[in-house]
């Protein structure tokens, strides 16, 4: 078995997820390719051409942004949807891995909905309950650093997984009543997200100007000019600058979603 993974994380939750599925598959006999969508457009439309032609399996791992897929994952799933429908020769099946910090309110049925036009069955939809990156006051407890106890349980799950795909048995895990909360959450916050990149702030007596976050941004929304930083409209609110900055200078004020 063939599997490619496509994922966006911004703080390493989702990162983890998919590179240790990807880790796994390779030592049990199969081959499975990981990669950001954090790309330029060419790089990524070869490679998403490359994955319908090679994969049994095509993964999306995204973490949750107010019950939905963050935007860059929303582009990428326009760009991925457009390609596969030129090609029309591909036997790959689809497989959504979510990261949330509570409940996914997203689901099977969204999913498929942002996917219709590519006709490809989803087979698997599998939800991952990890430490709630926009709430941590610490984000050592994120991504591979994780609590042992959550890593293991995932970890668990993934195996299972692997043995589901060995064994050609479809996983569409959290469909039911608490789906529909999902709808308004995405009603109520969608908007509030995209606003949220005005509530940043940085404070100055513990900025450094070592610029992780300007380097490190996945939308390249931070600007620093003048001494100052300003945050752009195109940021997704991932909070990747939050928990990158190595002196905790960068906090969302109590507006912040
Ligand atoms: C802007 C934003 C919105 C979020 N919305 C939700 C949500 O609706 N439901 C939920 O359970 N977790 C939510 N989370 C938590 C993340 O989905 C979760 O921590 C995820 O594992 C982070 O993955 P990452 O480290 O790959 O970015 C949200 C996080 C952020 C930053």
């Amino acid at each position: 078995m063939h599997m490619s993974i496509f994922y966006f994380s911004g703080t390493g939750n989702t990162k983890w997820i998919a590179e240790k599925l990807s880790q796994t598959l390779n030592s049990n006999m199969h081959t499975a390719d990981c990669y950001t969508i954090e790309k330029q457009n060419e790089e990524l439309t070869a490679l998403i051409n490359l994955a319908l032609k090679q994969s049994d399996y095509i993964g999306f791992a995204f973490p949750l942004h107010g019950a939905d897929a963050p935007r860059v994952m929303k582009e990428f799933f326009a760009m991925f949807v457009s390609i596969a429908a030129k090609l029309r020769q591909t036997s790959a099946k689809l497989m959504f891995l979510n990261t949330f910090g509570y409940v996914n309110g997203m689901g099977y049925f969204r999913a498929k909905k942002m996917l219709k036009k590519c006709g490809m069955p989803i087979d698997y939809y599998i939800n991952f309950r990890l430490p709630n990156n926009s709430e941590s006051k610490n984000y050592k407890l994120l991504g591979n650093n994780m609590p042992e106890k959550i890593k293991g349980a995932a970890l668990s799950k993934i195996d299972r997984l692997v043995r589901a795909l060995e064994k050609g048995r479809k996983n569409i895990q959290g469909i039911g009543p608490h789906l529909l909360p999902g709808i308004v959450i995405r009603k109520l916050l969608a908007e509030k997200i995209k606003e949220s990149y005005n509530n940043f702030i940085i404070d100055a007596s513990l900025c450094t100007k070592c610029m992780m976050c300007v380097k490190n941004c996945p939308t390249q929304s931070i600007e620093y000019s003048k001494d100052s930083f300003a945050f752009k409209s195109a940021c997704d609110v991932c909070w990747r600058c939050i928990a990158m900055c190595p002196t905790g200078a960068i906090s969302m004020n109590n507006k912040s979603v």
